[in-house]
């Protein structure tokens, strides 16, 4: 990313307004309107062929004829006069374009979309939109876009891929009191995405934490690398996410995965977290702008009513804070500060008389003591307390404290007084609530943002004990033969190649050489038919397990063949997999998909009805940590069979998470030529024991 470039469109120097009007209701003249309202410092040069001067400020017929620089140029005229203009731009040297104007690929014109982006960069301009409302930057005092008013002011920075929302939120900062520095509108997303987006913001001195309303992402991977990197906390609402995910299902893991499911995992990936909804996305947005993540597990709640300290206490467990005893140290320290009839456990129950000397002990201690991670004051207002007083008190104890590196959050229940003071309290960099479900929420969310960012700085596996070339071999014969699925046993050898273990298997193409290979491989045995036009073998009467004997081979390898040939008479058959009978063991299921957002992603569950009735997986995209294959074991809820229940040993996971790895390792490394994957059944043994992949399917790319 050119950062010269990036500053010049969105911290600009100098505007050209191209479609500046003096027709009052037109956009061309709102924008002109917000850059003055907003008292823009940098210079502002109206472009319109017909008027002299708009707004007291002297038009220009082009860009071209201003003799100052120009760092970049807000479009408002109609689509089809775009494409010139951006030539003008180019030639006038200008960094960046914000195009307001709408009618490119949202209505169908890709062409005229991709046309601008391409003049563009060949002048080494970048293009946000088009279809787009503006930027807004409070510390910039720039609006150089149609929203009615800079958002309440704060250090928040939001991008919106929808242009009405950005100026619904814009609105709403100010009846919610959440500030922020920055809203983006990032339209169509022809050149400048969300990818960008985050890189730029995160080294925006003025934004502190930034929310994304996402409802597709473009350039997936690089928003997990860029995620990956970044130092400051972002949040993403995502919407629309069940419409699309059904429509690319094609495959048995394809159906399975439903975008949703990936983007929450791409996210986590990217350490990103995500909110449910636009009331969470300002909660957890206010929350993430003022405080710091929450390192470990331990929340203390201080109360004045028990009956909010109950709801705090449901709510803590609900959004992944559950609470604990306080230790008796710190039980006995905080007695000392309230009543006897009050409890010091957890929450600490202050009782309705708490005033704020209460509040101010007690809020001290709490905070102070190492085994307190994160702080929630829960407070109803009463008759004889005063809310801002507590307020002022709590603000007063923290400070005296000195602690910058733990969360405090409050909660008030109240009326307009508590309204009020929460108000003071957001302005003194404490985010305050209305309920505590939403405090619980919002300490929730710091809790998540530790954690997934811990997660995110793990690095991707790697092997060194693959053989790509082999794979690659493999793959290519397949190919010559014109054929994208490959046969179960090239599908292994491949799998094989990237250090999987699977099942020993030879394909027979005579009654003579299953028995062979059934003798070399050792009885008992599996025999499955290999046609690329039977995928359910079983279904087509194509399988036999446990083969103990050389007759019994003789007799189901005609069998096998007859079957095949009454299931699809013209099948072509390539012969029968004669296989080693592995074990039985827990079966899991591996799958892969080419997911168009992300790139190759791997789906894991158990097998049978966990993965095909009760559709229990997750997904990952590939590559990643071991760390990341040990939560997708952890995240399922059929994890505990895998951990041994009802007195049955625990399975080998940590074979199956390096399998994950490697099966992650592979897809991503063969990403041009793997389309879609999976390895099911994967047989798993004792801890100790291994596994094995029973059977394995590979469809290639299609070239
Ligand atoms: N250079 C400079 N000015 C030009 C021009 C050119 N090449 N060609 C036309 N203009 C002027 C027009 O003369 C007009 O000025 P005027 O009021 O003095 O006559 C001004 O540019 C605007 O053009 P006009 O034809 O009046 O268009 P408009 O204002 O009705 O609509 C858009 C223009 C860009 C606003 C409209 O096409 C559009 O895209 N609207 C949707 C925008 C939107 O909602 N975006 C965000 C979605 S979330």
């Amino acid at each position: 990313m050119d950062i010269n470039v990036m500053n010049g469109m969105l911290q600009p120097k100098s505007v050209a307004v191209v479609g500046a009007s003096a027709t009052k209701g037109k956009i061309g003249h709102t924008v002109m309107l917000n850059l003055q309202e907003s008292k823009y410092k940098g210079g502002v040069y109206p472009i319109n062929p017909k008027s002299e001067e708009i707004l007291g400020l002297k038009c220009y017929k082009s860009v071209l004829d201003i003799e100052e620089p120009i760092d970049a140029a807000i479009i408002t005229v109609p689509a089809k006069f775009v494409s010139g203009i951006v030539d003008e731009c180019g030639q006038k040297g200008i960094k960046g374009l914000l195009v307001i104007t709408s009618g490119f690929s949202e209505v169908g014109d890709e062409a005229l979309e991709q046309e601008i982006v391409e003049k563009a960069h060949n002048y080494g301009m970048r293009v946000l939109g088009p279809n787009i409302v503006g930027v807004c930057s409070n510390s910039d005092n720039f609006n150089g876009s149609f929203a009615p008013f800079l958002p309440f002011d704060g250090t928040a920075s939001l991008v919106s891929q929808s242009g009405a929302l950005l100026i619904g939120i814009d609105a709403q900062t100010y009846t919610r009191g959440i500030g922020f520095d920055k809203l983006i509108s990032i339209g169509n997303m022809s050149d400048v995405n969300f990818a960008d987006m985050i890189e730029w913001l995160d080294q925006d001195k003025n934004t502190s934490c930034i929310s994304l309303y996402v409802e597709g992402l473009k350039d997936g991977k690089r928003v997990i690398e860029n995620g990956r990197k970044a130092t400051k906390p972002i949040i993403a609402l995502k919407s629309g996410v069940s419409a699309h995910g059904a429509a690319a299902a094609a495959s048995h893991t394809g159906s399975l995965a439903g975008t949703s499911k990936i983007y929450k995992s791409a996210f986590d990936q990217a350490g990103i977290i995500q909110a449910s909804d636009l009331d969470n996305l300002f909660d957890r947005t206010l929350v993430l702008s003022l405080q710091p993540p929450m390192k470990g597990d331990n929340v203390l709640i201080i109360t004045n009513g028990g009956g909010v300290g109950v709801l705090a206490t449901d709510s803590a467990e609900k959004f992944g804070v559950p609470l604990k005893f306080a230790p008796e140290n710190l039980q006995e320290d905080l007695k000392k500060y309230m009543p006897s009839f009050g409890s010091a456990k957890n929450p600490v129950d202050l009782t309705g008389m708490a005033g704020a000397d209460w509040y101010h002990d007690t809020v001290k201690i709490g905070f102070e003591h190492d085994w307190v991670d994160g702080l929630v004051i829960l407070y109803c207002e009463t008759a004889m307390t005063d809310p801002l007083a507590i307020a002022k008190s709590i603000k007063k104890a923290i400070d005296e404290t000195g602690i910058k590196d733990k969360p405090i959050i409050v909660s008030y229940v109240g009326g307009e007084r508590s309204d009020k003071a929460m108000r003071w309290l957001v302005e003194n960099g404490i985010p305050a609530y209305g309920g505590p479900d939403v405090a619980l929420n919002a300490m929730g969310a710091l809790k998540e943002y530790a954690h997934v960012r811990e997660l995110s700085k793990e690095v991707p596996q790697t092997y060194s004990d693959t053989d790509r070339e082999k794979a690659l071999d493999v793959i290519s014969k397949a190919r010559k033969e014109g054929r994208d699925a490959l046969t179960e046993i090239e599908s292994k050898q491949v799998f094989s190649a990237y250090g999987l273990d699977v099942t020993h298997a030879k394909i027979a193409t005579s009654e003579e050489e299953a028995i062979s290979f059934a003798e070399e491989i050792g009885f008992p045995i599996v025999m499955k038919i290999v046609s690329p036009d039977i995928l359910h073998k079983s279904d087509a009467g194509g399988v036999r397990v446990d083969v103990n004997s050389v007759e019994d081979v003789k007799k189901f390898y005609n069998e096998i063949l007859a079957n095949a040939k009454a299931y699809k008479a013209d099948a072509e058959i390539l012969g029968v997999v004669i296989q080693e009978m592995a074990p039985w063991g827990t079966e899991v299921i591996l799958g892969s998909v080419n997911d168009p957002t992300f790139g190759p992603t791997v789906m894991f569950g158990l097998g049978g009805i966990f993965v095909e009735v009760l559709k229990d997986v997750t997904f990952r995209v590939a590559p990643f940590s071991k760390l990341q294959a040990a939560q997708m074991m952890e995240e399922i809820q059929a994890a505990p069979i895998l951990s041994g229940v009802r007195g049955e040993a625990p399975r080998d996971k940590e074979k199956l998470g390096d399998t994950i790895c490697r099966y992650a390792n592979m897809v991503s490394d063969l990403k041009d030529e793997i389309s879609e994957s999976d390895a099911n059944p994967v047989l798993v043994y004792e801890k100790g024991n291994g596994l094995k992949v029973a059977d394995a399917r590979i469809i290639l790319t299609k070239k």
